[in-house]
């Protein structure tokens, strides 16, 4: 079911009376990167997606964007639709949204999924290399901007061997407005260091890693599991950053065993 949530597409599936899961998708794609899961764990869970602003079919607005402003977003949609507390399980720039969630609103939250993603801001380089994204996306449109881009999320096993998704992803990407896309580098380069929540979080805290994760890689990433109290981090073979698309099974598997604990 779509709906519509202070201009936001939100998408629901499954018996609202079921636990909620709440998925954030990364940067530069949108709720589609979720099909696998929701197919799966909405059979007993009542999955809410959305296309996060400036992406899919949620509008730009002004594209002015900053961390705090995607979590407010968040915010509303949890007060919204969920009525009991979600889990919530979000990719990189969803990652990125969900640590700054739970440093905000931990007591609206029942689980944390943290999916190839990072406590860190940005480093200077990492600041830079989005200035140069947004200064590419000026001068020759978005378009290799985007191919670049998404070519460094996936491990070559998924490129190779599934062709047409892959394709599917990025022509899907290159169709997003490109003020909504340099909102966003803008939103990440601008946000807070989370690695100081970490040894606060209480709720528990599932931490998944693609085993050729180049953007955020698995040590980073156990790195920031071994901080937080309540956490199991599991890693997974043939996946890049975008472990959920590229191993669905194995990632959906560690997902539910997490779930039904
Ligand atoms: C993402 O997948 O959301 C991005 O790689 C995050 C980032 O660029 O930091």
């Amino acid at each position: 079911m779509i709906k519509n949530i202070l201009d936001l597409s939100v998408f629901t599936t499954g018996n609202k009376d079921n636990p909620p899961v709440l998925f954030i998708h990364g940067f530069p794609f949108d709720h589609y990167m979720w099909d696998e899961q929701v197919k799966k764990i909405s059979r007993g869970h009542y999955c809410i997606t959305y296309d996060v602003r400036g992406l899919g079919s949620s509008p730009r607005g002004d594209g002015q964007f900053t961390m705090e402003s995607f979590v407010d977003d968040l915010e509303n949609i949890i007060d919204n639709l969920s009525p009991d507390k979600p889990t919530l399980c979000g990719l990189s720039m969803g990652g990125y949204i969900s640590l700054r969630a739970v440093e905000r609103m931990e007591e609206k939250l029942s689980a944390l999924i943290l999916c190839d993603t990072k406590s860190l801001a940005d480093t200077n380089e990492g600041k830079v290399n989005r200035a140069r994204g947004i200064k590419q996306i000026n001068e020759e449109g978005a378009d290799k901007f985007v191919e670049q881009f998404i070519s460094n999320c996936f491990a070559e096993k998924f490129k190779r061997e599934c062709k047409v998704e892959y394709e599917t992803i990025v022509n899907s990407a290159k169709s997003y407005d490109a003020v909504g896309l340099k909102g966003c580098l803008l939103a990440m380069a601008g946000r807070t260091d989370t690695t100081s929540y970490l040894s606060k979080i209480s709720i528990p805290t599932l931490v998944i890693c693609g085993e050729e994760d180049n953007l955020t890689p698995p040590e980073v990433m156990k790195s920031m599991s071994d901080k937080i109290r309540n956490s199991i981090f599991v890693t997974i073979k043939g996946a890049g950053h975008l472990s959920p698309v590229e191993e669905p099974v194995t990632v959906n598997a560690e997902i539910e065993k997490f779930l039904n604990k």
